[in-house]
């Protein structure tokens, strides 16, 4: 996405770099690569798998030879979705989609008003879940999914222009900014023909804005001091929702990620540390929200970004719930929260994507069903730790509580309400390992192997992975806890796949397929795991970038029963792909498209940059018009298994 582009981060401290580590990991394997260079289409997690495909044989009815048999996809510029052949695709739920049939019409011109968007499918479509409705689950489902954030030049009308004004008008353009943004649950149901479609009326349906009333808990509570405002005495909305998340016992979790950039200041602003560390400035991403609207202006409203940067759960079946930030699992830039489980507990993995940010994991204190029985929800009693990768391929869980090491009253932490506020300080304290952008988490649920996207980054003092400094492409790296064991505080970790173009860095193997900066991963449980591409607008198709080739971004799918990678979709101009999910017969997925048509430097320079007059010089997709973010609904035209 264009607003997480923070090229230094804001981590100051001194602690190690993954980076540095990779490169030390990637000297030694320097022999490794090159062999890979030539021959099979593999890569380098290709040649570690002997567990995962002993677990794989075990588990998959179909065998890992059924996969990955479609023909690739080959990188594409055109302005349109591509699968491959034998596969098909619709488009549903666009941005502006009624909720119920008699809402309002999605307005060509975007002269939707607030209220308006209060009742229509948000912007930008995120991460992404399925949730199949008991004894009905591949043909009722509800479909609950992130908005991010919106496009100024996108989502106003001509006459409106992107800026935000200190007046009513300003006030009301805010507003509908706000009701673009959260999650929207919509109820879809499968004709005859197997295909999915909103259901549109549903009792289900619903739209959590900005704008929401939300609840705090855990060790923070809503009567925490830093939570009270006067400006907003009750704690309002979810914003910036990137990656998703969703329980073993069926809730969803929204992630809240650059919730800084909506925050600026009218005078004067002087941040504190624990403003910094977390990006608030007077300016924030130019959003002007604090102009109009006194909630987002740091002089009139200091503790409203407390409310912000957690991990949020609903309960889509339950239409009338209050979403709860579930404190315990800290405040950072959260981009997902990936469930898994050891023993009964649940076992939240959660990347805190800035460059030289960390890597987090939550730990229910006992098994998750107990602990419902005794009255204690699972996200709301556990340990949160953070991850200090070690040279040598080895790593620990470092605990983030009161206590523990230098996170003391004498060194100025007053308790565990302190440490979750400064999460993000508190990992420095304890040593944890810079990172480049940790983005989605996935778990091969055969394996219990762990997979994280590392989109991409710079610096922090160090080399970068495979010697790339700056970091381009990106990488995906892989954990494994002794026996699989999730609830355990030591890993081994490698270097499980290099994003890139052998074209431009021949550290990546020659006949890989070419990709880069992984963001969105799932694995599903026959251990294809999914790999969405999020390159930047200001990288997107330059050569001067080595992303010309490249091209738009996509879905790529490896087998990691065998090492495979293919390409399975691409996008249109201006996207990210993002958010996977397949129905429980696996004959359906559903991913997003977000942004698709967003300022785009290099399409700017052919088309002129989008404006509210003229949105659509970048993509017209999906209909010729106004670009609309908007879910994609992919099956094979025989009806069969996604991803054979
Ligand atoms: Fe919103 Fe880290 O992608
Ligand atoms: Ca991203
Ligand atoms: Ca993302």
């Amino acid at each position: 996405m264009i607003l997480d582009e923070n090229p230094n981060g804001s981590n100051t401290s001194s602690n190690p770099s993954l980076p540095e580590m990779i490169e030390q990991q990637m000297s030694r394997r320097s022999v490794l690569v090159g062999a890979l260079g030539t021959g099979a289409v593999t890569f380098l997690g290709g040649t570690l798998l002997s567990r995962q495909a002993k677990a794989s044989s075990a588990s998959s009815s179909s065998g890992p030879g059924a996969f990955l048999s479609f023909p690739e996809v080959p990188p594409s510029s055109a302005d349109t979705i591509v699968v491959p052949a034998g596969y098909t695709y619709k488009v549903i739920l666009p941005w502006g989609t009624p909720l119920s049939s008699t809402g309002p019409a999605f307005q060509e011109d975007a002269s939707n008003t607030a209220a308006d968007q209060a009742q229509q499918v948000g912007f930008n479509h995120d991460g992404i879940h399925y949730f199949g409705f008991p004894g009905f689950e591949n043909r009722r489902a509800l479909l609950v999914m992130n908005h991010e954030y919106t496009d100024a030049s996108q989502i106003y009308t001509a006459a409106q222009g992107p800026s935000i004004t200190n007046n009513s008008s300003g006030k009301e353009k805010v507003n509908k900014a706000l009701e673009g943004h959260g999650v929207t649950v919509f109820e879809l149901r499968r004709d005859n023909n197997s295909s999915y479609r909103g259901l549109q009326g549903s009792a289900f349906n619903r739209r959590i804005t900005g704008n929401t009333p939300v609840t705090f808990s855990g060790p923070i509570t809503s009567s925490h001091p830093l939570l009270q405002s006067t400006v907003t005495p009750t704690p309002l909305g979810t914003l910036n929702n990137c990656g998703s998340g969703y329980t073993p016992w069926n809730t969803y979790l929204a992630c809240e990620e650059n919730f800084n950039g909506y925050f600026g200041a009218n005078g004067a602003f002087t941040a504190q540390p624990i403003e910094s560390r977390y990006g608030l400035t007077a300016s924030g991403f130019g959003y002007g929200w604090h102009i109009a609207e006194p909630r987002f202006d740091l002089n009139a409203n200091r503790n409203e970004p407390y409310r912000f940067g957690w991990v949020v759960e609903i309960d889509p079946f339950s239409p009338q719930s209050v979403p709860v930030k579930r404190t315990a699992l800290g405040r950072f830039k959260h981009e997902g929260a990936t469930c898994t489980e050891s023993g009964g507990h649940v076992c939240v993995y959660s990347g805190d994507d800035e460059n030289g940010d960390y890597l987090y994991k939550y730990v229910s204190n006992g098994p998750w069903a107990q602990m419902f029985a005794n009255g204690q929800h699972p996200l709301d009693f556990g340990k949160l730790y953070v991850a200090k990768f070690n040279a040598n391929g080895t790593g620990e869980w470092l605990l983030v509580e009161h206590g523990n090491g230098p996170l003391t009253v004498a060194n100025g932490w007053a308790d565990q309400a302190d440490v979750l506020f400064r999460t993000r300080q508190a990992a420095d304290a304890l040593g944890a390992t810079k990172c480049h952008r940790p983005e989605w988490v996935a778990e091969n649920k055969n394996t219990q192997d762990v997979f994280v996207s590392f989109t991409n980054g710079t610096g922090n003092n160090s080399p970068v992975n495979s010697n790339r400094d700056p970091n381009p492409y990106g990488h995906i790296v892989r954990v494994r806890e002794p026996n699989g064991d999730h609830r355990l505080t030591t890993f081994d970790w490698s270097v499980y796949l290099l994003a890139g173009d052998n074209f431009y860095d021949p550290t990546v193997p020659a006949t890989q397929a070419i990709f880069g900066s992984p963001d969105g991963l799932w694995c599903d449980d026959d251990g294809l795991l999914w790999i969405q591409t999020d390159i930047s607008n200001s990288s997107q198709m330059r050569a001067d970038r080595g992303y010309d080739r490249i091209a738009n971004n996509q879905m790529l799918v490896a087998d990691t029963n065998t090492g495979t990678l293919k390409r399975f979709l691409t996008g249109p101009r201006g996207c990210e792909i993002t958010g996977v999910i397949l129905t429980p017969d696996k004959k359906t997925m559903f991913i997003n498209v977000q942004h698709p048509g967003e300022s785009t430097t290099y399409w700017n320079g052919l088309n002129g940059a989008p404006t509210n007059a003229n949105p659509s010089t970048v993509s017209s997709w999906p209909y010729g018009g106004r670009p609309r973010p908007a879910t994609v609904v992919i099956r094979r035209i025989d009806g069969g298994r996604i991803g054979t």
